[in-house]
């Protein structure tokens, strides 16, 4: 269900919240929940989180910044995951993340002014044999290999 225009955060948050109810370790799903629906995890969020839940909000945020998954900002269109693991940067993948970065025209942890996509690290995907690899909104992309690699991601995004 959406947020409706009238709702509040603490509604919101209670309302998700009654899903886990009951549920151990619930912190996690339930900020996945709100991920979800609200595109990121911000200050407020991170608030009615601790007051629903009875925890500080070093502690809420703590699990926030520790997760990769969870952003303080929205996400562009399309996400851009380029994996940052040994396997990858041993056949090269520093310096295709680069020449990637520079052709997405995006920062690796940074979504593009336009919010047409985002880049950000991933700590390996499984695939170390045939990397260096990344995810391009969720699936895989293996042996971006140099310029033709990069320029089929490119394509992917510019839609
Ligand atoms: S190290 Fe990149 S997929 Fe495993």
């Amino acid at each position: 269900m959406s947020m409706g225009t009238q709702e509040s955060i603490e509604q919101l948050v209670a309302r998700m919240a009654a899903r886990h109810r009951g549920q151990r370790g619930m912190l996690l799903p339930l900020l996945h929940d709100l991920q979800e629906e609200l595109g990121r995890i911000d200050d407020a969020t991170v608030a009615a989180v601790a007051e629903t839940l009875n925890l500080s909000r070093a502690e809420v945020h703590g699990v926030v910044t520790f997760y990769h998954d969870f952003r303080r900002e929205p996400a562009g269109r399309h996400i851009v995951k380029y994996c940052r693991a040994e396997s990858c940067q041993a056949r090269g993948g520093a310096a295709i993340e680069a020449a990637l970065a520079e052709r997405l025209n995006v920062a690796m942890g940074a979504t593009r002014g336009d919010g047409q996509v985002t880049l950000e690290p991933v700590y390996c995907l499984g695939l170390c044999a045939i990397g260096p690899n990344a995810l391009v909104d969720g699936e895989p992309v293996a042996r971006i290999d140099g310029a033709a690699a990069i320029e089929r991601i490119a394509a992917r995004v510019a839609a």
